[in-house]
C-alpha cells in the first residue's frame, strides 16, 4: 500500500490568461488529497472516492467499465472526477512501462471539486506519484508534474495550463509562463477562503474569455493587462523575506493588484454574483484583497487578511457556504506511507 497526498493551490494572480502565454502566479494551500494506492493481481481498476466535495460522498465504481455511480452529486463532477483518476492510472502505467497493472485506489479529498483550489490537479499528481511508487518505479519531481499535466490536459480536452499540476507537485508559490514553469519565494501569506458552495464549468468559461478575446481588441487588451498584473505581483513577491511574516505594507500592495485582477477578471464575464458578494464582503471586512481564483463561475474566492475579521465575515454572509484561512503549504506532493 502506498499512499501520496498533494496540496490545492489558489490563483493569486493570473488564472485565464495564463491559458494565453502570460504568467501566473498560483500557491500552494494546505488542504489535502491523499491517494491510496495497492496493486492488484489482474488488470482491473478500482477506484473507491470520499469526501470529493466537503460535503463528503464515496463512490465505487470499477474503471473502464462505463459503470458510473449512484451518487447525490452532479453527475458531470463525478464523472470529471473519475476521468482524472482513468487518466492518472494511464500516465502511471506508462511511466513505469507497465500497460496492464491494476490497481485499487482510494481517494480521499479536503479540497471542494470544481471550485478553484486545483482539486482535480491534487488528486492526478498524488495519484500518479502513489501508483508509480508501488510499481517501484517513482519519478522525480519535474517528470511527475509532467505527466499529471498531460492527464489533465487529456482530461480537459487541451483546455489546460500546467500552473495547477506544477503548483500542487512543487508546493509553495510558483511562476507558470507557457511550458516555462519554476518556483518562487513566498512570505507566509494570510490567505482566507470563502466557498459558495457550487462549481464552474471551466470549458465554458475558458471558451467565453477565447470567444471574447477574439471579438473584441479591448477584451485581449485585458487579458494582457492581467499579465502586467501577474508581473507587478512578482516584483513585489522577489523583494518579501520568504517564507516569513509579510509587512502589512506588502499585503496592501498584494492585495490592490488582486482587487485589480478580480476586476478585469469579472470583465471577461468570469465572475458570478456569489463571488463578486464574497469579494466585496471580504474586502468590507477589512482584507487586504479579494479574488475569485481558478475558472470562476462559482466556488471560490481566495482574500488576505491576517486577522480573523474576513474569515467571520465570510462565515455570516448571504451565499458562502463554508469560509476557512489556509497556510501556504510549503511542501507539494509528498509520500504519507511508502
Ligand atoms: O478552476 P481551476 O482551478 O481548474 O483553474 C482554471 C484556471 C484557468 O486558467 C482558467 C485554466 C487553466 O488551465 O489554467
Amino acid at each position: 500500500m502506498t499512499v501520496c497526498s498533494a496540496p490545492g493551490k489558489v490563483y493569486l494572480f493570473g488564472e485565464h490568461a495564463v491559458v494565453y502565454g502570460e504568467p501566473a502566479v498560483p500557491a500552494a494551500i494546505e488542504r489535502r488529497a491523499r491517494v491510496t494506492v495497492d496493486p492488484r493481481d489482474d488488470d482491473h481498476v478500482r477506484v473507491t472516492a470520499e469526501d470529493l466535495s466537503l460535503d463528503g460522498f464515496t463512490v465505487e465504481y470499477t474503471g473502464g467499465t462505463g459503470d458510473r455511480p449512484d451518487v447525490d452529486v452532479p453527475t458531470p463532477l463525478v464523472d470529471a472526477a473519475i476521468g482524472y483518476v482513468d487518466a492518472a492510472v494511464r500516465q502511471a502505467r506508462a511511466a513505469a512501462e507497465e500497460p496492464d497493472a491494476g490497481f485499487d485506489i482510494t481517494v480521499e479529498s479536503e479540497i471542494p471539486l470544481g471550485a478553484g483550489l486545483g482539486s482535480s490537479a491534487a488528486v492526478v499528481v498524488a495519484g500518479i506519484d502513489a501508483a508509480t511508487r508501488a510499481l517501484g518505479e517513482p519519478l522525480d519531481r519535474r517528470e511527475l508534474a509532467d505527466r499529471a499535466y498531460r492527464a489533465e490536459f487529456e482530461v480537459q480536452d487541451g483546455e489546460a495550463s500546467r500552473a495547477d499540476t506544477f503548483c500542487s507537485t512543487m508546493g509553495g508559490a510558483v511562476r507558470v509562463e507557457g511550458d516555462d514553469c519554476e518556483p518562487i519565494d513566498a512570505p507566509n501569506l494570510p490567505f482566507v477562503i470563502g466557498f459558495d458552495g457550487g462549481a464552474g464549468d471551466t470549458g465554458e468559461l475558458v471558451a467565453g474569455v477565447r470567444e471574447l478575446r477574439e471579438e473584441y481588441r479591448f477584451a485581449a487588451d485585458t487579458v494582457r493587462s492581467i499579465g502586467d498584473i501577474v508581473r507587478a505581483g512578482e516584483e513585489l513577491l522577489a523583494d518579501a523575506v520568504p517564507e516569513a511574516d509579510p509587512s502589512r505594507e506588502l499585503l496592501v500592495e498584494l492585495g490592490e493588484l488582486m482587487d485589480f485582477n478580480h476586476g478585469l477578471l469579472a470583465a471577461l464575464g468570469v465572475s458570478a454574483r456569489s463571488l463578486d458578494t464574497m469579494v466585496w464582503a471580504a474586502r468590507d471586512a477589512g482584507a487586504h484583497g479579494a479574488k475569485l481564483t481558478g475558472a470562476g463561475g462559482g466556488g471560490c474566492i481566495v482574500a488576505l487578511d491576517p486577522h480573523e475579521e474576513t474569515s467571520t465575515a465570510l462565515s455570516f454572509t448571504q451565499g458562502c457556504e463554508e469560509a476557512f484561512r489556509a497556510e501556504l503549504a510549503t511542501e507539494g506532493v509528498r509520500v504519507e506511507e511508502p
